[in-house]
């Protein structure tokens, strides 16, 4: 159920300068959260921003009572959460939005995450219900160098399937576009060689990646990351627009949705 929780922060781990991820205790957001679902977050004390910022929660643990965050430092609330001292409090106004789905999916399924950037932020707790089940699935990470890709070693040991690392400059990984490393895999010849893709990345990766899952017939989870001014509805600054109506209220409707919903010639 959608609360306030008041959160302690545990720990920051910097993975490099301007990326770091932040854990805090918050018993019930860690019970009740679910992988994709989100939290508007408000640091105690601070002018700005004006406004609760969104993330993804990165990963839950239950019985510790933690909730993490994997942060890229991009504006006032990514740095006033880069400054937080251990042992502050935060808001967590959560859980928000519809998270991943693991249903339907047919036995033996292989699935693909494909990432770009800090848009890593969703999948560790989506491969930790992924191994749950069982379900094989691989990474496709990629950024615009190896700086953007220091995220991965938090992978390193979660991922139950193989990594593909790509950059655009070719400075780590294969050389371009994430979405064309998935592509070269993907396409088996005998329909899609993966069940589901998830994914979260900028807007023109979406742009690619859509139109690669539609050519193989692929069904598809993008997280997309809409500018939030509330989370729960009231503001429409996440309005996106769409293909079966004018728009779609992504804090409401999302902001996991399939790529078919998204009018991307609009975008
Ligand atoms: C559902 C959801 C989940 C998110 N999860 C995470 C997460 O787990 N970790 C994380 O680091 N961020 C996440 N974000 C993005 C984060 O909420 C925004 O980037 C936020 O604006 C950061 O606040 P800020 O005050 O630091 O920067 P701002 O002052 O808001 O932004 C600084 C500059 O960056 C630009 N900007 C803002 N957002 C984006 C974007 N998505 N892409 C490109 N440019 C942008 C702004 O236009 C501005 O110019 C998520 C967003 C959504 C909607
Ligand atoms: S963020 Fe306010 S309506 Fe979606």
């Amino acid at each position: 159920m959608r609360a306030d929780h008041q959160a302690v922060l545990l720990r920051r781990r910097v993975f490099s300068p301007g990326f770091f991820s932040v854990t805090f205790r918050a018993p019930t957001l860690a019970r009740e959260i679910a992988p994709g679902q989100f939290v508007m977050l408000e640091v105690a004390g601070r002018l700005r921003p004006y406004l609760r910022r969104a993330y993804s929660v990165a990963d839950a643990v239950p019985d510790a009572g933690e909730a993490e965050f994997l942060v890229r430092r991009i504006g006032p609330g990514t740095a006033a959460l880069e400054d937080l001292a251990e042992g502050s409090e935060a808001a967590l106004l959560g859980p928000l939005g519809n998270g991943f789905s693991l249903a339907g999916l047919p036995p033996r399924a292989r699935v693909a995450v494909v990432a770009g950037g800090i848009g890593a932020a969703p999948f560790p707790l989506l491969f930790r219900a992924l191994t749950a089940a069982e379900i094989p699935a691989d990474l496709y990470l990629g950024g615009r160098n190896a700086a953007e890709l220091v995220f991965r070693s938090r992978f390193a040991e979660i991922v139950p399937g193989e990594t593909f690392l790509s950059t655009d400059d070719g400075s780590l990984g294969e050389k371009g576009f994430v979405t064309d490393a998935f592509a070269r895999r993907a396409d088996g010849g005998r329909g899609p060689f993966y069940a589901r893709v998830f994914a979260c990345g900028p807007m023109p990766m979406f742009a690619a990646l859509a139109r690669v899952v539609q050519r193989l017939d692929c069904p598809s989870e993008f997280s997309t990351e809409a500018a939030m001014g509330c989370g729960f509805g009231a503001c429409l600054g996440c309005v996106i627009p769409a293909t079966e109506k004018p728009f779609v209220i992504s804090c409401m409707e999302g902001p996991i949705l399939p790529p078919g919903k998204i009018a991307w010639e609009k975008i």
